[in-house]
């Protein structure tokens, strides 16, 4: 039985993640520092929850361990520009240093779980695979170019090293994200029956569903070395690259209530149409969901009461709140405590 060591466990990919590779066998070490609570990881045997920071990493961690999958972050573009040093010190340094002590200790395979936003801006008749120039225009995405150059030279015949360039994601995880394009949009036909849509709606965006793309994880952890070693692979699909404007609409349409779309915001700057041609043929794999069926998903899960809007679903929010209480709770604490001493 493999062990993996899974960073950022406790979010939005890993909750879905974790409970897959138990599923599949494999032993995981769930390593977070859990900013959004340790109860979207179901308590099972072989499973190891470790509550610390990645910028302390320990090398006792990896005891035992054959793969570890990345996935700690400061995740999305504005938490990315509030918390500008700590992001690259955690979605940067951190992980290449995890990378690091994994190859020294005898870990036999990496997995960087990054982002096609690293390609930023692209005139919208281009189609950018792996080859092309990487343009990555916040704080965000460079930390993610960067994490990627410092791990790929890491590789050698003994320690495997993929990259996996993910699109926007969306569907159901226990810990849920409506700050994700999808997830907003059926969030807010739901709740007000308006799909939220940044102006101008012609900007380009793939999106990959977060049981397709923990499906890649999982395939990264057996595919042959031969094959993925050194390799970036865009992880989305061809037909799930979607211009806003007709997401809105399409998601519009899939769901079974009257919804009307608002407009939000100036111009996106962000605009990338991307290639998902070497994933199928390297890997032989495609995606199963659509966005339709994503959104069916969260507004049926929203109905049933599987999910709901509160304030840690919007991660920027809750990290602003974490601060916020940090500051009052030291100013209050005295002798360790609030009331009771
Ligand atoms: N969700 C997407 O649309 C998307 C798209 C492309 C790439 N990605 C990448 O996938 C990864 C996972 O994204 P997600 O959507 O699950 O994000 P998330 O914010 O839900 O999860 C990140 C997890 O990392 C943890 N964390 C943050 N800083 C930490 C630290 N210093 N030490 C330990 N734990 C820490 C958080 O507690 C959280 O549980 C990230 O690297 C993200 O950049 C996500």
């Amino acid at each position: 039985m493999k062990t993996v060591l899974v960073t950022g466990a406790g979010g939005y990919i890993g909750s879905v993640l974790v409970p897959k590779l138990l599923d599949r066998g494999y032993k995981v070490k769930a390593l977070d520092r859990y900013f959004f609570g340790e109860r979207h990881l179901k308590e099972h045997r072989n499973l190891v929850l470790i509550k610390d920071d990645t910028r302390r990493m320990k090398e006792e961690y990896f005891a035992g361990v054959d793969a570890v999958i990345d996935l700690v972050a400061i995740s999305n573009d504005p938490s990315g520009e509030l918390f500008e040093e700590a992001t690259y010190q955690i979605n940067h340094i951190s992980r290449v240093n995890t990378a690091a002590i994994a190859k020294r200790l005898g870990v036999e395979r990496y997995v960087l779980p990054s982002s096609c936003s690293i390609y930023g801006f692209v005139e919208p008749n281009t189609i950018v695979d792996e080859e092309s120039a990487t343009n990555p225009l916040t704080t965000y995405a460079r930390a993610n170019e960067r994490a990627e150059l410092g791990v790929l030279p890491l590789a050698d015949d003994q320690f495997t090293v993929v990259v996996m360039r993910q699109a926007t994601v969306y569907g159901y995880s226990p810990r849920m994200r409506f700050d994700l394009a999808i997830n907003g949009m059926t969030l807010g036909a739901y709740r007000n029956g308006v799909i939220p849509l940044m102006r101008d709606g012609s900007q380009w965006r793939p999106m990959v569903h977060v049981q397709d793309t923990t499906d890649v994880m999982c395939l990264l952890l057996e595919a042959d070395s031969a094959v993925v070693n050194r390799q970036i692979f865009n992880v989305g699909s061809n037909r799930n690259n979607y211009q806003l404007g007709p997401l809105a609409e399409e998601i519009l349409s899939a769901l079974p209530k009257r919804v009307e779309i608002a407009w939000y915001g100036s111009s996106d700057h962000r605009s990338y149409r991307v290639g998902f041609d070497k994933i199928t043929r390297m890997l032989n794999w495609e995606a199963r969901w659509t966005a339709a069926d994503g959104a069916r998903e969260i507004y049926n899960a929203l109905e049933n009461g599987e999910i709901s809007e509160f304030d840690q679903t919007i991660t920027l929010d809750w990290y602003k709140e974490l601060t916020k209480w940090h500051r009052i709770i030291k100013n209050v604490e005295m002798y360790g405590a609030i009331i009771d001493l």
